[in-house]
């Protein structure tokens, strides 16, 4: 968990190579489906594009049925789910119905003003999803993902207007979730400031037992 630009889609993928548990993003699922231009795609996109979120029993329907699949099973790493009370409440029902439980949950904290840089300099492979940094992190060869040599694209919502309404969104629908956790014991807030290698450290460290 954290806010846009926190570091969720950086850091998520490399806790999934260490747990050996699927990556699951939300962002990425509805990006998909608006490039796809399904029902649920063109119904996403006009929250997705203002940076409001999309409903939540359209997200809660979403991820019942990815726990559903077998690479499931033994559990994965959620990036940009639960956002609001009502799908951290849905998800551990779902789970308590699968005779399952959330192991922890991990806020990455990071200043705003630092975040409003990281996004505006975000470049993403249109293929494989990999975030850049067109300073921070560029790849290899300019607008070419150095993993899949895909194609890279900035994302509609990081257009400045956007970015501050997600920024609002966060404080005012996913902090909530963030006492929910902590009020159950299952939170643990690591520094996102350092580099993607130092933060990952940290999110090692912090979830070893
Ligand atoms: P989503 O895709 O989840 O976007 P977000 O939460 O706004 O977060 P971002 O993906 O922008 O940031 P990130 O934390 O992944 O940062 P990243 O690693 O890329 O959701 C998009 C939209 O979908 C929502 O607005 C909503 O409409 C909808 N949605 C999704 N889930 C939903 C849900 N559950 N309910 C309702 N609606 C939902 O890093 C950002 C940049 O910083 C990159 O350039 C990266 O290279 C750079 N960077 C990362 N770490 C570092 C570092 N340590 N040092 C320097 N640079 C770094
Ligand atoms: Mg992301």
């Amino acid at each position: 968990m954290g806010p846009p630009g926190a570091g969720k889609g950086t850091q998520a993928p490399r806790l999934s190579d260490h747990l050996k548990a699927p990556h699951v993003s939300t962002g990425d699922m509805l990006r998909a489906e608006v490039a796809a231009a399904s029902d649920l795609g063109l119904k996403a996109r006009t929250f997705m594009d203002a940076g409001d979120l999309v409903p939540d029993h359209v997200m809660i329907g979403m991820i019942v049925s990815r726990l559903q699949a077998d690479d499931a099973s033994e559990g994965i790493i959620l990036d940009g789910f639960p956002r609001t009370v009502a799908q951290a409440v849905a998800l551990d029902e779902a789970l308590y119905d699968a005779g399952g439980s959330i192991d922890l949950a991990i806020s990455i904290d990071v200043d705003r003003e630092v975040l409003v840089n990281r996004l505006a300099g975000r470049a993403t492979c249109k293929g494989c999803k990999t975030p850049y940094h067109l300073t921070y992190s560029p790849p290899a060869t300019a607008g070419e993902c150095d993993k899949c040599g895909g194609e890279l694209e900035q994302r509609e919502d990081d257009q400045p207007e956007a970015v501050k309404n997600r920024l609002q969104v966060f404080d005012k629908q996913t902090a909530p979730v963030l006492d929910y956790y902590r009020g159950r014991k299952k939170l643990i807030t690591v520094d996102g400031a350092g580099s993607p290698d130092g933060v990952f450290e940290s999110l090692v460290s912090a979830t070893s037992p």
